[in-house]
C-alpha cells in the first residue's frame, strides 16, 4: 500500500481512544492528499509555504501515536510541535496534554489560512485549549518557549539553498528540551541528523523504520 492511502479503517486502535479526537484524525486522514506537482520536496524548495495552504503533508498514524504514548509516559506538561500545518500532530500532542492533566503544545505555522483550520480541528476535538499557535516564522516565533520543553516534533518543510528548516529550528529549540525529553524528526534532512547525531550536541538518536526513517532522539546532557 502506497505509504499515504489511508482510510479509517487503517487505523490501528492505537493507545489513543478518545472517540472524539479520533473521529478528527480519521477524517484527515482520510482526505490526505497531495499535489500533482509532488509537493514543496519535489519543486526543490522553491515554492512559498502559501502555495501548499490546502495541504497538511502531516505525519502519519505510527508518528502521532508514538507521540502520544511517548508524552503520556513523559507526563509532558510543554511540548513544541514544528511545524502545525492542518493540525494533525498538534491533535495528538494536545490529547496527550490533556490526558496528563493540563499543559501546552506550543505551534508555529507560517500560512495563516492553515492555523484557522487546524484551530477549527482542535475545536472539534474538544482540544482548543491545549494549543497555542503562534504565527509567523518558526525561527523567531520559537525563540522563547516560555520554561523548559519535554518533547519536540521537528517536521519541517524544505528551503532551496543553505541550512534546512529542521536544521535551523533544532538549534533553536534543543537549549530548551530538558535532559529526559524527546526529538521525533520526520523528513531525515541530512544536516539535521548530523545535529542530532553528533554526541557534542548531548543526544543519544535512533532511525525507526517508519515512513522510511523516523529519527527519535532522546537528550542525555
Ligand atoms: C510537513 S508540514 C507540518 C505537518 C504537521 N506536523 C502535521 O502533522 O499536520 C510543514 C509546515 O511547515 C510550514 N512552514 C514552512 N516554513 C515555515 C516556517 N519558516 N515557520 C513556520 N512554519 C513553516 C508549512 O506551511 C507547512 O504547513
Amino acid at each position: 500500500m502506497p505509504p499515504h492511502d489511508f482510510t479509517p479503517s487503517d487505523l490501528s486502535p492505537g493507545p489513543l481512544h478518545d472517540p472524539r479526537v479520533r473521529a478528527v484524525i480519521e477524517r484527515l486522514h482520510a482526505n490526505r492528499r497531495r499535489p500533482d506537482s509532488g509537493g514543496p520536496r519535489r519543486s526543490g524548495g522553491r515554492f512559498d509555504p502559501a502555495v501548499f495552504a490546502d495541504y497538511g503533508f502531516s505525519i502519519l498514524p505510527e508518528q502521532g501515536d508514538l507521540i502520544y504514548l511517548l508524552c503520556r509516559g513523559l507526563r509532558a506538561r510543554r511540548v513544541v510541535d514544528f511545524a502545525t500545518s492542518v493540525g494533525m500532530s498538534t491533535l495528538y500532542f494536545a490529547a496527550a496534554m490533556r490526558d496528563n492533566g493540563g499543559g501546552l503544545v506550543i505551534g508555529s505555522e507560517l500560512v495563516p489560512a492553515k492555523i484557522e483550520v487546524a484551530k477549527h480541528n482542535l475545536d472539534e476535538a474538544g482540544l482548543g485549549d491545549y494549543a497555542d499557535i503562534r504565527p509567523g516564522d518558526a525561527r523567531q516565533s520559537l525563540r522563547d518557549l516560555g520554561g523548559d520543553v519535554d518533547f519536540a516534533l521537528i517536521d519541517g518543510w524544505p528551503g532551496a539553498e543553505g541550512p534546512s528548516l529542521a536544521r535551523e529550528v533544532i538549534e533553536i529549540v534543543a537549549p530548551q528540551l530538558r535532559v529526559g525529553g524527546y526529538v521525533l524528526n520526520d523528513n531525515a534532512e541530512p544536516d539535521f541528523l548530523d545535529f542530532i547525531r553528533d554526541p557534542k550536541n548531548g543526544f543519544l538518536s535512533l532511525t525507526l523504520p517508519i515512513k522510511g526513517g523516523t529519527e527519535l532522539s532522546l537528550k542525555v546532557r
